[in-house]
């Protein structure tokens, strides 16, 4: 076995420590640790696989030393600078981020659905958007099955998912203090605008859905649309997704689909109010999959209601489980 050093970029964060939870689970055959913040953290410790660890500054000369694996999620510039010189020094980058997303040469993974492109990177791979990390889960043995024509996503996103900030406002919010990330207040309130507006009225979020989903399903030919709306939850996403799909379905057989699927856990029982929820999916690194009917506005149509973790499967989750594969095919 080739010892493996792996670092955490971003290790003080909403995501970074939930890397840094979610390494100690899973237990990855790693030989040592480093991790790293900005220059505000640099010095402080962190208590990390039952040993003391310092935060180092992430600086140009930080990977100069034989750091195989980098789990980073400090925000799009701090990638979009480090972790080509990450790289470039031979290490391999699994960024959080959105800054590399749609680059053709990084490959965009959720490991229960195109695990076979992580052989594919040069350097970086992109862990997907957080909403669309969990959409994958649930649509892909869909895909697969029934081949998707249409999907119509409409969101109900956590504050987590705006990291730090995002869950201050929330909570000072609720105390009736004014927001400071937010542009409204998320208290008893839900923002239909999540990034920055684009030109042609969606929101980045919105299209991150739209252009994440052909990427990671290898079709373009999806007709798809998005409305990404923060709501007043800490923790989890939900979705609900209307899909259409080319070939005709039995709903017996779909649910089963969805039961046999990597990932995915079908919680689906409406008469004893058995459906998916934030506050039960939290914690888990599994996608949950309710209210499962059929759509009888259309010829082969379906309704879903996904849940998850946004910050387990939708970030820390799906990058440890991406680096447990690398570990694996760099041990092969
Ligand atoms: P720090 O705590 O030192 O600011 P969140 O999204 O939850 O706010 O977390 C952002 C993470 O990214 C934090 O760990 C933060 O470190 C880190 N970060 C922000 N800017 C930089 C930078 N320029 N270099 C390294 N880490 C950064």
């Amino acid at each position: 076995m080739k010892k493996i050093s792996v670092a955490v970029v971003g290790a003080t964060g909403m995501v970074g420590r939930t890397f840094l939870k979610v390494l100690e689970e899973e237990k990855l055959p790693v030989d040592k640790y480093y991790l790293f913040a900005s220059k505000r953290s640099a010095g402080q410790k962190i208590n990390f696989m039952g040993e003391e660890h310092v935060i180092e500054e992430l600086t140009e000369t930080s990977f100069d030393r034989g750091i195989d694996i980098a789990l980073f999620s400090a925000g799009g510039s701090t990638s979009e600078k480090f972790a080509p010189i990450a790289a470039s020094k031979g290490c391999i980058v699994v960024d959080n981020s959105s800054a590399w997303r749609m680059d053709e040469n990084v490959p965009l993974v959720v490991p229960e659905v195109n695990p076979e492109d992580i052989k594919k990177n040069k350097g970086i791979i992109a862990n997907p958007n957080c909403s669309t990390i969990q959409a994958m889960v649930a649509l892909k043995p869909l895909d697969d099955k029934y081949k998707i024509k249409r999907i119509v996503y409409s969101t109900y996103q956590a504050v987590s998912g705006a990291g730090m900030g995002g869950w201050s406002d929330l909570e000072n919010g609720l105390k009736g203090e004014a927001p400071q990330k937010f542009p409204h207040p998320i208290a008893n309130n839900c923002l239909p605008h999540i990034d920055s507006f684009l030109d042609n009225g969606y929101t980045k979020e919105e299209m991150k859905m739209v252009n994440e989903t052909r990427k990671i399903l290898g079709r373009d030919d999806i007709a798809i649309t998005a409305t990404t709306v923060r709501v007043p939850v800490f923790n989890s996403h939900s979705e609900s997704i209307n899909l259409e799909f080319h070939n005709s379905f039995d709903l017996k057989e779909l649910v089963e689909v969805l039961k046999n699927a990597p990932g995915v856990v079908v919680q689906d029982d409406p008469e004893n109010n058995v459906y998916p929820m934030a506050i039960t999916a939290t914690g888990s690194n599994d996608t949950y999959v309710g209210r499962i009917r059929r759509d009888f506005s259309v010829e082969n149509g379906v309704n879903l209601w996904v849940v998850a973790d946004n910050i387990r499967k939708g970030a820390a989750a799906n990058a440890v489980q991406i680096a447990q594969k690398l570990i694996e095919y760099m041990n092969d």
